[in-house]
């Protein structure tokens, strides 16, 4: 019988000297608390599988096994009631190249991206880049949360208007968007023929009381006009190995980004697809713990924020470890993010990053041990007494 495998996640782990770019980039008085991924070792069996492999020594072209693409259809079904064929799966080296290629494909330099701000900065700043004109329906900010103005939403959807760049569960404001909200999102979306890209990175790490649901599984029609992203890496913490996949059921959609992709995008590497595999087939174990802590940790910095540090204001999280800070209250003046890796030695993302909305708000990631969390939020409420 198998026995269970207790996950230490209080235990401190030097990342410094691992060419870490979270913890490389900033001095080593610093904590850095900014790019997302986790200060905590990944799954047991994935560390082994990886191992093995290492051990075999011969690191030649890899391709996506068969076992590995049914080991995702049989996930989909099994969350989200979600049948998909094996075909359907495209496998990318991560999910910023499946964006990119996304606008690439279904869009023309001159035509309109949709996006909802504040959002992950590649939402917005790779389309502008590569000639794409940005149509924004912000969010809007409700109490402790955020919702979409559909009204907005459609109004935002005009004639050079493509493709809709659509992030569920949400970074940074952490919504899970429920099923009405996503029959409504995909009702306009079709109306107006604009293909649905649903960047789905952070779907299992959701905290209890919300589930996710991907807009594709809604119902075939949403299957066939969208293109949905997810990657074992958030989920596991392997974002350094670099691999995602993509599923398109929509034949034609599917060919269209083949071509565009052809020679140009590599498939996945052999320590991704490793890793993949041994993650989404005996991970499941590390990340029910890992979640638990993570909620743990939210719900301290939700008690931090509201007894010790009132000014800041947390977003509710019903999803991911990036805890959105409203901070316009603090007194701060100028950049949030500036004045506490100065003053506090805590390195966040500004919210400014992250488009219209963001401004006045910071990002933290709170995947790290309680102990390293502590500091940085005692040093934060330090740095503000001394205002
Ligand atoms: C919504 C979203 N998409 C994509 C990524 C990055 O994906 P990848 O590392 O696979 O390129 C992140 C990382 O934070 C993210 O939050």
């Amino acid at each position: 019988m198998d026995t269970m495998t207790q996950y230490d996640f209080d235990q401190v782990i030097e990342r410094r000297g691992t060419d870490s770019n979270k913890w490389q980039r900033y001095g080593n008085d610093v904590i850095p608390l900014w790019v997302a991924d986790m200060d905590f070792i990944s799954a047991e069996p994935i560390v082994r599988a990886l191992h093995q492999r290492i051990d075999h020594g011969i690191f030649g072209y890899t391709r996506p096994t068969r076992e590995l693409r049914i080991t995702l259809l049989d996930r989909v079904r099994r969350l989200y009631d979600w049948e998909i064929k094996e075909e359907d799966i495209v496998f990318l080296p991560g999910l910023v190249t499946g964006l990119n290629v996304a606008y690439h494909a279904f869009s023309h330099p001159g035509d309109g991206v949709l996006v909802q701000t504040p959002v992950y900065f590649h939402f917005v700043n790779d389309p502008v880049m590569h000639g794409r004109a940005i149509d924004n329906s912000p969010l809007v900010g409700k109490g402790d949360t955020y919702e979409i103005d559909f009204d907005d939403f459609e109004k935002s959807i005009i004639r050079r208007t493509k493709i809709f760049l659509f992030c569920n569960p949400h970074n940074p404001v952490g919504r899970v968007y429920t099923r009405e909200e996503l029959e409504k999102v995909a009702e306009i979306c079709l109306r107006h023929n604009v293909i649905v890209c649903s960047d789905e990175i952070h779907c299992d790490l959701v905290f209890p009381g919300y589930s996710h649901l991907p807009i594709a599984a809604l119902n075939p029609e949403v299957a066939n006009q969208s293109v949905t992203l997810m990657a074992p890496s958030k989920t596991f913490n392997l974002a350094g190995l670099h691999c995602g996949f993509a599923i398109i059921p929509n034949p034609r959609l599917r060919k269209i980004w083949e071509t565009f992709s052809h020679g140009l995008i590599p498939g996945v590497n052999i320590m991704g697809h490793v890793g993949a595999l041994a993650g989404y087939r005996d991970g499941w174990e590390w990340l029910d713990q890992a979640l638990l802590y993570l909620k743990a940790n939210r719900d301290f910095l939700t008690q931090f924020f509201e007894k010790k540090l009132s000014s800041i204001r947390m977003a509710r999280m019903e999803a991911t470890y990036l805890a959105w800070l409203d901070c316009r209250e603090t007194g701060i003046l100028g950049n949030a993010s500036d004045f506490f890796l100065r003053k506090a030695k805590v390195a966040l993302n500004d919210g400014s990053e992250f488009g219209k909305g963001g401004e006045g708000f910071v990002r933290l990631n709170f995947a790290c041990p309680r102990k390293t969390l502590t500091e940085a939020l005692d040093r934060m409420a330090s740095a503000l007494k001394k205002l």
